[in-house]
């Protein structure tokens, strides 16, 4: 490492003296990776106790005599504003990523065109599922997630399809292989609906809960235009004492005008899912055609002509569900609940007006690009 050398040694050959220091002012600028290697380096050549800007003034400036001190003094000069601006320069290379050795060197050239930076979106989809879940938070629900790998007794049995029950049938399960060992309820598979996270929210929080849970659920379909192996899914749960249907009806009315507008009518008719009773299916009219069925001379295809579109699941919570979470709170008999799911997917599809579902899984930037 570079020390100051004594003053007969340098008045014995000033100019090389200097070179050797500019040598070491140079190799050490070269060396600085970070902010405190540079705070080092600063200090090293310019601290006003001991630097050796410090030691070069005293041991060549001020003890030169009387008839080297003009020459001195100059050099000194010199050589102070070049540590100074090395200095300078290899924190502002430092910032600027350029290593020290050009720093300063580098000119900015404006005549090079810039670096183009494309613009991300959010994905369609999720933007869909953004602002629905923003309609209820606005209602003062909040967010909760769950695993996609689930086990059977999170997805079925606790959601009261018990084993060998016909309603599994309805969601072709892909399930992990080689698990014949295990108990029936521990098997794991990818969950076929976000509806698991009911009980999983239940298990930790007590009542009153009000709830939605936003996420990717998978199912044995093969892609076309309209399935997907993989789609999305956001449920909604609500437990108080004295929840009843009429509350789910102005829910479910209120999130379908503020997500769809507010000329929106809402219909409900009877279905049937296991984890509920009664159960619904709501229907939105159609927002393609007002619900008129047509457009101006042509059959309105969003609908199939019927002015109605399917949007979701929905019921008074089964005092079966309750009853796997009784001990945290949720004794069916004190108190009730809604809950509603609804696929993410095809809500964004007749959003958009996108007629091919698989278009959102490919991610082809000219189709993406549309919604940034
Ligand atoms: N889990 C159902 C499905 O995937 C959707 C659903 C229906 C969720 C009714 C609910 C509900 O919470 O109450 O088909």
């Amino acid at each position: 490492m570079y020390t100051v050398p004594d003053l007969n040694e340098y008045l014995s050959d000033p100019i090389q003296q200097t070179a050797d220091l500019l040598t070491a002012l140079h190799e050490e600028a070269e060396a600085v990776r970070t902010e405190s290697d540079w705070k080092v380096f600063r200090d090293r050549w310019m601290a006003r106790k001991g630097g050796i800007l410090a030691q070069v003034n005293d041991l060549w400036l001020r003890a030169a005599p009387p008839d080297r001190k003009r020459e001195a003094g100059k050099r000194v000069n010199d050589l102070k504003a070049r540590v100074e601006k090395k200095v300078e320069d290899s924190l502002q290379g430092l910032r600027a990523g350029v290593p020290a050795a050009h720093a300063g060197s580098e000119r900015l050239d404006i005549t090079l065109p810039g670096i183009h930076r494309p613009i991300g979106a959010e994905h369609p989809i999720i933007k869909t599922m953004n602002e629905i879940v923003a309609v209820f938070r606005n209602l003062g629900y909040s967010v909760q997630e769950g695993p996609e790998i689930e086990t059977d007794y999170y997805n079925f049995e606790s959601l009261n399809f018990p084993p060998n029950h016909p309603a599994r049938d309805t969601q072709d399960t892909l399930f992990i292989a080689n698990q014949q060992t295990k108990a029936l309820r521990e098997q794991l598979l990818l969950r076929t609906h976000t509806s698991p996270v009911q009980i999983r929210t239940m298990e930790k929080i007590k009542p009153p809960i009000r709830i939605v849970i936003p996420g990717k659920v998978y199912r044995n379909d093969p892609p076309d235009a309209s399935h997907s192996p993989m789609f999305h899914q956001i449920e909604g749960l609500a437990v108080d004492t004295n929840i009843t249907f009429g509350d789910l009806k102005g829910t479910l009315d209120h999130a379908m005008k503020a997500f769809f507008g507010s000329s929106v009518k809402t219909s409900f008719r009877p279905s049937f899912f296991p984890f509920t009773e009664p159960s619904a299916e709501l229907m939105v009219s159609c927002f393609v055609c007002g619900g008129s069925g047509r457009r101006g001379s042509d059959p309105c295809r969003p609908c199939k002509q019927t002015g109605w579109i399917e949007i979701l699941g929905c019921g008074m919570v089964d005092p079966n569900v309750f009853e796997f979470v009784k001990d945290n709170g949720y004794d069916p008999s004190k108190v009730s609940g809604f809950a509603f799911g609804m696929g993410a997917d095809r809500i964004a599809l007749l959003k958009y007006g996108v007629d091919d579902l698989q278009l959102f899984f490919q991610n082809d930037v000219r189709f993406l690009r549309q919604f940034a």
